[in-house]
């Protein structure tokens, strides 16, 4: 029996408590039932998927209704975590209204509790919105991945003074606009720590050190599936990769060499009943 579904209320309160937060990214039903499995308290269908999962250069191209369609499949596999949508470029940017809309489809479509969107003071009047509809909000600040062009590259963000003043000024502004948490991706530790200890929201970090409320990787980068791409703040903690493409070869050796499969994965017909149906034929 899964304990309870994870609730809102319960991230404020493991908040006061320092429980801290885990939480992962899931494309996929398999892998969001091990997410639930292994006790991941929020799982998001991050628009990562456009990278991970669909071997897009950036995060720009995957469409709302790719990520509806990847939302409802994690969503069929959860009992207790969270589900959280990620808002994909351009469904929230152009308008309040569209913002409002397009994240009502998460919930209504798709099973997500709670919606995450990129950006700052230039989306506050959005995280307003959409959590006046009585939809969840979790802001992302720092290196916000679908700003690539205008950051110029995937890079820490935050590392000078005004940088750092206008990210925590950010905090505050989504904190103020009704987000539930907020994601800080690759900041100086110290602003993270800074961050957390200022909010009454969790912060969930990834590549922002130990200090935060929560942290969040890309389940597939924590699982080592892609061992030619380790960034620095991720931790392998399984081979997957390695593994996966030894059971591979395994299999095309095994089929060539005719060892697989056995008898012991072969059916076979009762009595051998086909061969006799055909001398009856004959017959
Ligand atoms: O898209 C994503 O997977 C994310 C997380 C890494 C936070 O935004």
């Amino acid at each position: 029996m899964p304990d309870n579904p994870v609730t809102l209320p319960q991230l404020l309160e493991w908040k006061k408590i320092q429980r801290k937060i885990t939480a992962l990214t899931a494309y996929d039903f398999l892998t969001a039932r091990a997410l639930d499995n292994a006790g991941i308290d929020l799982v998001l269908v991050g628009d990562s998927l456009a990278m991970v999962a669909l071997g897009h250069d950036t995060t720009l191209p995957v469409t709302l209704d790719e990520m509806l369609h990847h939302t409802r499949a994690v969503g069929r596999a959860l009992k207790r975590a969270l589900l959280i949508g990620d808002m994909p470029f351009m469904s929230y940017q152009a308008s309040v209204e569209q913002a409002v809309t397009h994240a009502g489809r998460f919930l209504k479509e798709a099973g997500a509790k709670a919606v995450k969107l990129e950006g700052g003071a230039q989306v506050s009047a959005q995280v307003q919105a959409i959590t006046t509809a009585g939809i969840p909000v979790m802001g992302h600040l720092g290196l916000t991945p679908q700003s690539v062009h205008q950051l110029g590259g995937y890079k820490v963000q935050g590392k000078n003074y005004l940088d750092a003043r206008r990210i925590k000024a950010d905090a505050h502004k989504l904190q103020k606009a009704g987000a539930f948490a907020l994601v800080l991706e690759a900041i100086p530790a110290d602003l993270a720590e800074e961050i957390t200890a200022e909010l009454d929201i969790p912060t969930i970090g990834i590549g922002a050190g130990a200090k935060c409320d929560g942290q969040i990787l890309v389940t597939q980068d924590m699982l080592g599936m892609n061992p030619d791409f380790v960034p620095k703040f991720v931790k392998p903690f399984a081979d997957l990769g390695h593994q996966m493409e030894q059971g591979l070869r395994r299999y095309v050796e095994e089929v060539r060499s005719e060892t697989f499969p056995e008898t012991r994965h072969t059916y076979s017909t009762e009595s051998n009943s086909l061969k006799s149906v055909a001398q009856k034929k004959t017959g």
